[in-house]
Order: C-alpha cells, then sequence, then structure tokens
C-alpha cells in the first residue's frame, strides 16, 4: 500500500496508562479510563495517542517487560477494552499507535520459560545465551538500570544477556523464526485497527555482545527494512522508532522518504545537553543553550525534504520541561508556552507528552515515595559507591522518570481526579492550581494555548513543509528561526530566560505582519521581549 504521509500534519498525544485516568478505582490508570477522557483529547485537537505498553506484564518496568504481546494487561482492562478503545477513539478521528517492545520480553514470557528449559528447547535460540562459568561472564557490560547485563542460569550452566534488568531478557534478532513470530503479531494488531506502532529502544535489537556493540549493530537496518516490508508497509502507519544512537545520516536511513524503514524516529541530542559529557544523566550540567539551537538547527537542516522530524520535549523518561529548562515558579505559564512555541513551530511531528498541555512539573518526593526501577536501582548504587544522599536526590529530583509518572491533575478533587483509590504513585501536589479543569475555563491557559498551536499546523501548510533557518545564532538569551515556503512565511521568536532583553526584529519584518500566536496579550513595544516572551508572526 502507498502510504499517505498524514502524520506529516499530525500531532501525536503521549498517554502513559497508568497514571492517565483510573475508573475502578484501584488506583491505576486504564482503558476505560482513557476512553472516558477521549473528548478531551478531542477538544486538544490530537490525531493520534502513543499508549505506552498496555501489554499483559509483570510490570517490572511498567509494562516495558511484556509476556504476551496478545493480550492486556488486566490491570489495564482487557482485550475487549481495546477494541472499543480503538473504535471509540476512531470515531473521534485519532488513531491509537501502540508501543511495540520488540529488544526484549519479559523473562515471565513463555518464549523464555521454554527457552531457559534446555538448549535444545525451540524457543531456546530466541534469546541471546553464551557458555561460561558461574561468577565469570563472558564480559563486563552493564545493564541500563544497573548491574551486569549477563545473568547466570545455573541449570543450563549458560548466561543469558539482557540490556535492561535482568527480568527483560533480549530478544535473539538473528533467529528468523522470531523476527517471524513477530511479524505475525504486528499484522495482528493491524488487523484490529491501530493505527500506527513506536518502536522501543529499537536501535538496539541488533546487538552484538561478543563485541560489547548495543545499539546500531550491523544488521540493524537490514532487519528493520524486513520488519518494514512485513508489516508496516502492508498499512497506512505512523512509525517512530526510539534511537538513542541516532545522528542525522542514520536518521535520514530511519525516516527515509521511500518509507523503507519507518514514519521518523526519536533522537535524543537536544535531550542530552544538561549532563556532563561521557557521564550519566545524573550527573547534571547547566543547559547549554548555544548548543540547543545547533543541535536543532541541525537536525532541521539535515532532515529538510531527506527524511522526518520528530519534536519532543517530553515522555515517560524524562523530566517535565518546564521545570527543566522552564521556570515552574514565577514564570510557569510563560515559559511553557514559550517552549511550546519553539518546539511547535518547527519541522516535523509534534509529540505531547500527559500533562506537558497544562504546563504539569516536576515533583520532589523523599525516596520512599518512587517507584520507578532505574530511579530506585541508581539510588542504591550511589549510596554504595559513596554519593551524598543529598546529591543522589538532587539528581533524582532533576532527572528521574518519577516525574513524568505522577498522576495526570484532571481537577482540584482528592488525588486530583485520577482515582477514587489510593494512586500507585503519589500525586503532585500542585494539582489544586495546576489541573485540566481550571486550565479548560481559562481561555489564557497553557492548555488553550497548545490548542491553538496544533490548530495553526492544521491550517497553515508553511508549519509541515517550509525550510528552516535559524537566526541570530550566537544570541545567549533569544531563539529565532524562519520557516519559508512557497509564497509564506514565518518568524518564530523566543525569549529563552527570564531576563527582558532588547530586541528588533530581522531585516523584512516590521512587526506590522499577522501574530498567529503570542503569549503576552499586548504586544505594545517590538524592541524588547519580556521574560520568556514568544511569538509566531506570519507574512504571505
Ligand atoms: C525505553 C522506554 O522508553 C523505557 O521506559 C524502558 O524502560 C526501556 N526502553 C526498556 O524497555
Amino acid at each position: 500500500m502507498q502510504e499517505s504521509k498524514w502524520w506529516k500534519n499530525a500531532v501525536v498525544y503521549q498517554i502513559y496508562p497508568r497514571s492517565f485516568k483510573d475508573s475502578n478505582g484501584d488506583g491505576i490508570g486504564d482503558l476505560q479510563g482513557i476512553i472516558r477522557k477521549l473528548d478531551y483529547l478531542k477538544e486538544l485537537g490530537i490525531d493520534a495517542i502513543w499508549l505506552s505498553p498496555v501489554c499483559r506484564s509483570p510490570q517490572d518496568d511498567n509494562g516495558y517487560d511484556i509476556s504476551d504481546y496478545r493480550d492486556i494487561d488486566s490491570m489495564f482492562g482487557s482485550l475487549k477494552d481495546m477494541e472499543e478503545l480503538i473504535k471509540e477513539a476512531g470515531e473521534r478521528n485519532i488513531r491509537i499507535i501502540m508501543d511495540l517492545v520488540l529488544n526484549h520480553s519479559s523473562d515471565e514470557h513463555l518464549w523464555f520459560r521454554e527457552a531457559r528449559k534446555s538448549k535444545e528447547n525451540p524457543y531456546h535460540d530466541y534469546y541471546v545465551w553464551r557458555d561460561g562459568t558461574e561468577g565469570l561472564p563472558p564480559n563486563d557490560m552493564r545493564a541500563c538500570f544497573g548491574g551486569s547485563a549477563w545473568e547466570w542460569v545455573p541449570e543450563l550452566s549458560q548466561y543469558y544477556f539482557h540490556q535492561f534488568s535482568v527480568k527483560q531478557p533480549d530478544l535473539n534478532w538473528e533467529n528468523p523464526k522470531l523476527r517471524q513470530e513477530i511479524y505475525d503479531m504486528i499484522l495482528w494488531w493491524m488487523e484490529k485497527g491501530v493505527g500506527g506502532f513506536r518502536l522501543d529502544v529499537i536501535d538496539q535489537i541488533a546487538k552484538e555482545p561478543d563485541l560489547k556493540i548495543t545499539n546500531n549493530g550491523p544488521r540493524l537496518h537490514e532487519y528493520i527494512r524486513e520488519l518494514s516490508k512485513e508489516t508496516f508497509r502492508k498499512g497506512d502507519l505512523i512509525t517512530v522508532g526510539e534511537a538513542w544512537g541516532a545522528n542525522t545520516e542514520l536518521a535520514k536511513l530511519y525516516s527515509n522518504p521511500d518509507g523503507s524503514e519507518f514514519s521518523m524516529v526519536f533522537q535524543f541530542e537536544h535531550i542530552n545537553l544538561d549532563q556532563q559529557p561521557d557521564k550519566e544523566k545524573w550527573d547534571l550540567a547547566p543547559l547549554d543553550f548555544l548548543k540547543l539551537k545547533q543541535v536543532f538547527a541541525k537536525w532541521q537542516r539535515e532532515l529538510y525534504r531527506t527524511g522526518w522530524n520528530s519534536l519532543f520535549w517530553n515522555n515517560h523518561d524524562l523530566p517535565r520541561i518546564v521545570s527543566r529548562w522552564g521556570n515552574d515558579k514565577d514564570y510557569r505559564e510563560k515559559s511553557a508556552k514559550m517552549l511550546a512555541t519553539l518546539l511547535h513551530g518547527m519541522q516535523g511531528t509534534p509529540y505531547i507528552y500527559q500533562g506537558e498541555e497544562l504546563g504539569m512539573t516536576n515533583a520532589e518526593f523523599g525516596i520512599e515515595d518512587y517507584r520507578d526501577i532505574e530511579t530506585l536501582n541508581v539510588y542504591h548504587e550511589r549510596l554504595d559507591k559513596g554519593y551524598q544522599k543529598e546529591d543522589i536526590l538532587n539528581s533524582i529530583h532533576a532527572k528521574g522518570r518519577d516525574n513524568a509518572r505522577t498522576p495526570m491533575q484532571w481537577d482540584d478533587s482528592p488525588n486530583a481526579g485520577f482515582s477514587e483509590g489510593t494512586p500507585w504513585i503519589r500525586v503532585n501536589g500542585n494539582y489544586r492550581e495546576i489541573n485540566a479543569k481550571q486550565e479548560m475555563a481559562d481561555k489564557g491557559s497553557v492548555f488553550h494555548y497548545y490548542k491553538k498551536l496544533i490548530g495553526l499546523r492544521k491550517t497553515y501548510e508553511v508549519f509541515a513543509d517550509g525550510k528552516f533557518e535559524l537566526l541570530l545564532e550566537e544570541a545567549k538569551d533569544i531563539f529565532a528561526y524562519t520557516r519559508t515556503s512557497e509564497g509564506e512565511k514565518l518568524l518564530i521568536i523566543c525569549n529563552f530566560h527570564e531576563k527582558e532583553i532588547p530586541f528588533l526584529l530581522p531585516e523584512g519584518w516590521s512587526g506590522k505582519e499577522e501574530i498567529l500566536i503570542a503569549n503576552y496579550n499586548e504586544i505594545a513595544e517590538t524592541e524588547k521581549l519580556r521574560p520568556y516572551e514568544a511569538r509566531i508572526y506570519r507574512k504571505a
């Protein structure tokens, strides 16, 4: 089937199901909860929902450890609920994008339970095994969540390889039978009307542990092309691969306009700009703003007509952007709107993470209130290494994944209207001031600003196809760029900081042009920018 590329004008909304809306009072969000909130999403104007994993899972890594790819975990509902969600969303012109976790399964998946029975078992080779001696793993590779990447299985006198937790054994993509099982499963979901897929850590599937290669293995693009040909290309889907190891050259392969791989990838170059070089994300450094501009400009330039960008600040693994690079105290609303303007003016498909459209903030908890496996592991690992408790918590407050996972703030009733039971993780204490009900009623809210931005993308083609040019590359506070297509031009200006700064419009702009959106009501002055001020001008 020829792809229609509808996703070039689309805006995607990410739902982290366990934290979105609980319909049955067990404290965990579920599919019926999402169905109840579809009208809210329709009102916002999004085109597709990316659902973090809802398949059956022991939840060692909140569903990124799947034990049955063809069933829904009972904590979220049933297959029938999923079918209902696809249908109800479809009636509102919203497509459902599922999260495919194909690098690893759960150790409780039937395949792995069989695989560890014997070396002769037909499923044994679905995973990555190496012979060895207890206590002497094949090499010193580390798992992303801490500890060795090798786990000893005494019955087999073998180690299995896991890039994430020990309960997430890596799948062996070298095995054609495993690949075929995966394709069959994807086709089965496509039959059910799923509108696309997000592919978890897809650049890690072609690992070569003997060579200590995790991402970008030699056979990676061969596998992806086969996967795409056998599945996605048979439908009209949006596909987005998660690729921490992508550079622009690789992204051109992944998002090749010929459709041979994916629609686009999530790359993380901008996301890594506030950590110390060659260290972990927990090793904090101030954001290098000039670098941020260079990185965005490079991606915009390089992928113009040769690929396609995804645009995001947030997801379920990242801290809240308004706390991270905005100002969640004195300028929460202004800075949230500025960050949205900066991102949504660019070329690519924007992704909004639940609560971002409200300007939801990070949550500072004590260690006892965190639930994330990565957070808990790093806390203990760093304590053992002699780090100070306060320093570890400081890093967790800034970068921990649970910042994104606190319950969605619907209203000012108990538990923010998320659940009538006890939420699986604490609600952010600011829900009485920051919540959907209040923002929907206030035309000046962050919610209405996002709604307007989404609408603009649907009204003016230049948002999808205009060529990007960065202005004022060396300016320390201003992020400004133009987008140009035939007969239409946009100027996007953002003051990235809280200082008021002098500013003159660039040549060719008088200030009399149409202002499509701005985060201050009165544009009285064109010679300065107020704290976090953002505007989009248009001329045709
Ligand atoms: C990336 C996912 O986004 C993250 O939440 C998960 O822990 C790892 N992949 C492992 O699946």
